[in-house]
């Protein structure tokens, strides 16, 4: 006997009608028919996908809670459809120190919905060893915040946790060159105009190329493992391949607002579109059917409030909450056919657990968690911020429609969101 039946639930891209069998949170029995007079749950042949994973989330907690907490951002998280999220280390304080990753934990333990890990800041050198302990996902770097010589003594002290042997260390990088910024905004700036249109060529395709190419010559001479988040433009992932092909050890990650949107849309929702890197102009953008050359989607969930969004383009806070939007939007590129269920769990389950040694989840499988997410096709909607569960109400897609939604979401067989309806708190850290 097991715990609960997922009864006819549609797999794809096989297009195949199973029941799964539930115990103790993880998948223990598929067999084309459930069990009669055993508790279960008639999913009526909706699609099922396993429980998506989002890389990168920034939860505001601590110290910026008035944005986002981490009971909100997972609120948002299961109501889209994520089972797992990953938060950024850019919080007050950083999640710099054992001392402040120890307490971001206990944060999420009381607050979230769904399973955790957390991505490490660098502060001083000396905090990286006992920071690597705690089981970081990755060490996340913002190249524009570092100058040459800092970053590569980043490299330099993480090169020696690999050297101490165990877990092969990681490096995210947050790809924008810190003198190319400077420089650009600078330049832009003193043109004393302030449209929000400005703000792409206050940080232009140069920045991000640049800063690429010095992560990729960094993870080649030491020889480490690196992540490229949010990559915006098809001059970055042609580097990105190329290194790949030379033998580097080199995942790349691409974000809803760059894949589906262009520098118009600066013009169209003003500072609500802002973000870094920038929104492309359509020339310079990753194009959908560059997907197979990305690793991963991250939504980059970047919540802010609207006063904070609401100033001239130069003030204004960068970054867009994705994580309600993001399922629909994609699931109604696999309806209109750019895109598969194979590319949407490769890129939001498969690989972000590969990626990021996430073992017992991403797949469909016997022995895995619980985790899943049902989808409805035939329902439409349209995206409306009002309704979104995040603290932050705005967003680029506003008004976008769509078709495909998230209907309920499962942690390790537990059911998150069912509908309208949130589940109380059950998030586990997924390296403990
Ligand atoms: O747009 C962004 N917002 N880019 C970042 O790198 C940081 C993020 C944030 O934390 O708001
Ligand atoms: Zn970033
Ligand atoms: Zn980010």
């Amino acid at each position: 006997m097991v715990d609960l039946w997922l009864k006819d639930a549609k797999i794809v891209p096989e297009n195949m009608i199973v029941s799964l069998g539930i115990e103790d949170g993880k998948i223990a029995a598929l067999k084309k028919i459930a069990p009669k007079r055993e508790e279960c749950i008639n999913l009526r042949e909706s699609v099922i996908l396993p429980g998506l994973i989002d890389a990168h989330v920034h939860f505001r907690d601590p110290g910026l809670t008035y944005k986002e907490d981490f009971r909100t951002g997972t609120m948002a998280a299961a109501a889209g459809g994520f089972t797992t999220v990953i938060d950024m280390p850019n919080t007050r304080p950083p999640t710099d120190t054992a001392k402040a990753f120890k307490e971001k934990l206990k944060i999420a333990d009381h607050k979230s919905l769904v399973d955790y890990g957390l991505h490490a800041g660098v502060g001083k050198l000396k905090d990286i060893k006992n920071l690597f302990k705690l089981k970081p996902a990755s060490f996340k770097l913002y190249m524009d915040l570092l100058d040459d010589d800092t970053l590569e003594g980043i490299f330099r002290e993480i090169k020696n946790l690999q050297n101490d042997g165990g877990q092969e260390p990681l490096i995210s990088l947050h790809c924008e060159d810190k003198e190319t910024v400077e420089s650009s905004t600078l330049k832009m700036r003193s043109k004393g105009r302030d449209k929000p249109e400005l703000y792409a060529r206050a940080r232009p395709v140069l920045a991000e190329t640049t800063a690429v190419s010095k992560a990729l010559k960094l993870a080649g001479k030491y020889g480490l493992k690196i992540h490229i988040c949010h990559v915006s433009t098809e001059e970055s992932l042609g580097l990105i391949d190329e290194a790949k092909k030379s033998g580097l050890k080199v995942t790349s990650e691409i974000t809803p607002h760059h894949l589906l949107l262009n520098s118009s849309y600066l013009r169209k929702c003003g500072n609500f579109a802002k973000t870094n890197p920038p929104l492309r102009d359509q020339k310079d953008k990753v194009e959908i059917g560059s997907l197979n050359d990305v690793d991963i989607i991250g939504t980059d969930h970047a919540p802010h409030t609207i006063p904070e969004k609401e100033q001239n383009v130069w003030n204004a806070l960068p970054g867009i909450p994705n994580l309600d939007a993001t399922l629909p939007l994609l699931l109604t590129q696999i309806k209109q056919r750019n895109l598969t269920f194979t590319d949407l769990k490769r890129l939001l389950c498969e690989n972000p657990a590969i990626i990021f040694n996430i073992k017992n989840k991403g797949f469909i499988k016997r022995g895995m968690d619980a985790d899943f997410v049902v989808v409805d096709m035939r329902k439409e909607g349209i995206i409306e911020p009002d309704k979104f569960k995040s603290k932050a109400k705005y967003s680029p897609f506003k008004g976008f429609k769509v078709k495909g939604m998230p209907v309920m979401t499962m942690v390790r067989g537990n059911v998150v969101m069912e509908d309208d309806h949130l589940s109380k708190n059950q998030g586990n850290f997924i390296y403990s």
